[in-house]
């Protein structure tokens, strides 16, 4: 099997890189920014002449979600407007075009489960802009969607990941927000998830993907990271982990709970989604 990798060099997209040699029979060609721009409609168009992959698994986006609020063109010319031209250049070619999408399509107002029956209701600019992604990919008959929340891995550059080793370094207590409650997401399980939809032969659809559990607060992920740190060195004195509940002042609107269910992923493929909390023991 053929695969197309957009936005390589990102968080995801290096997972997928570090993973898909792992996957039998399946051939990854991977372009960061600079080798495929993806605002470049005939890059994409000879790129996918080129190779006529399967799949194209798009992980290039405008993710900087406070940053979105002052350039909101740019955010949805890269999450949005050339999506049609992506959409255009997978159907020449052929192929099934796998897009990332995520929990702030929601509001927040719920207090169970987002389910993909649930109508989004962006309450900011990166969220609207990622919705506006959505409904073109979706009328694409072979379009899918995946919506996750929270990645991080060993190599992410977000507060998640950066936890643990502040924790260690810290002498001081480590404050962390308990506002919001949303799906951690371990970036090598998403990227199974995606590997797993091509190995089901899925080809359109709206889905889910987040590790399991119920969601947390960024203040519950690391007071487990912490607990984690001194179950594997008694001896460790981690840093004091103290709740805080703030807004980021000046940033964008967020919703406060976007907790996703990813049942209808795992009944399609057949995976067991791990609990969020598997997923620190690989950080730590
Ligand atoms: N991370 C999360 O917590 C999270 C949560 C929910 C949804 N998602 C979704 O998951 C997807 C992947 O996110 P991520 O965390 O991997 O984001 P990321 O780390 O910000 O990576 C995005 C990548 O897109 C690339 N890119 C930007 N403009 C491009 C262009 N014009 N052409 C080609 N590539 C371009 C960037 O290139 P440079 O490296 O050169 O900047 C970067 O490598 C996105 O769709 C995001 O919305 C992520």
């Amino acid at each position: 099997m053929k695969v197309v990798l957009t936005g390589a060099n990102g968080g995801v997209g290096r997972i997928v890189q570090q993973l898909a040699p792992g996957q039998s029979r399946m051939e990854l060609a991977a372009y960061s920014r600079q080798e495929l721009d993806i605002l470049d409609k005939q890059a994409l168009v000879d790129c996918l002449l080129f190779h006529r992959p399967d799949y194209l698994i798009n992980a290039a986006a405008f993710t900087h979600v406070d940053q979105a609020e002052k350039t909101p063109d740019a955010a949805f010319l890269l999450n949005a407007g050339c999506l049609e031209g992506m959409t255009e250049a997978c159907r020449k070619a052929g192929t099934t075009l796998i897009h990332l999408s995520t929990d702030y399509v929601f509001d927040g107002t719920k207090r169970t489960p987002y389910t993909e029956d649930d109508l989004p209701a962006p309450v900011n600019t990166y969220g609207a802009s990622k919705r506006a992604g959505e409904l073109i990919i979706l009328a694409y008959p072979r379009g899918i969607v995946v919506r996750t929340s929270w990645v991080y891995s060993r190599h992410s550059r977000n507060f998640l990941a950066a936890i643990p080793g502040l924790l260690r370094t810290q002498s001081e207590p480590l404050y962390v927000d308990t506002l919001q409650t949303n799906s951690p997401t371990y970036a090598h399980d998403l990227v199974n998830g995606l590997f797993a939809l091509t190995q089901s032969n899925v080809h359109s659809g709206l889905f889910h993907f987040t590790n399991t559990g119920g969601g947390c607060t960024r203040y519950a992920f690391a007071c487990r990271i912490r607990e984690m740190i001194l179950r594997n060195d008694p001896k460790a004195s981690p840093a004091m982990v103290l709740p805080m509940c703030t807004e980021v002042l000046g940033g964008a609107p967020r919703p406060v709970y976007t907790v996703m269910s990813p049942e209808k992923m795992a009944r399609l493929t057949g995976m067991v989604i791990p609990h969020w909390q598997e997923g620190i023991n690989n950080i730590i």
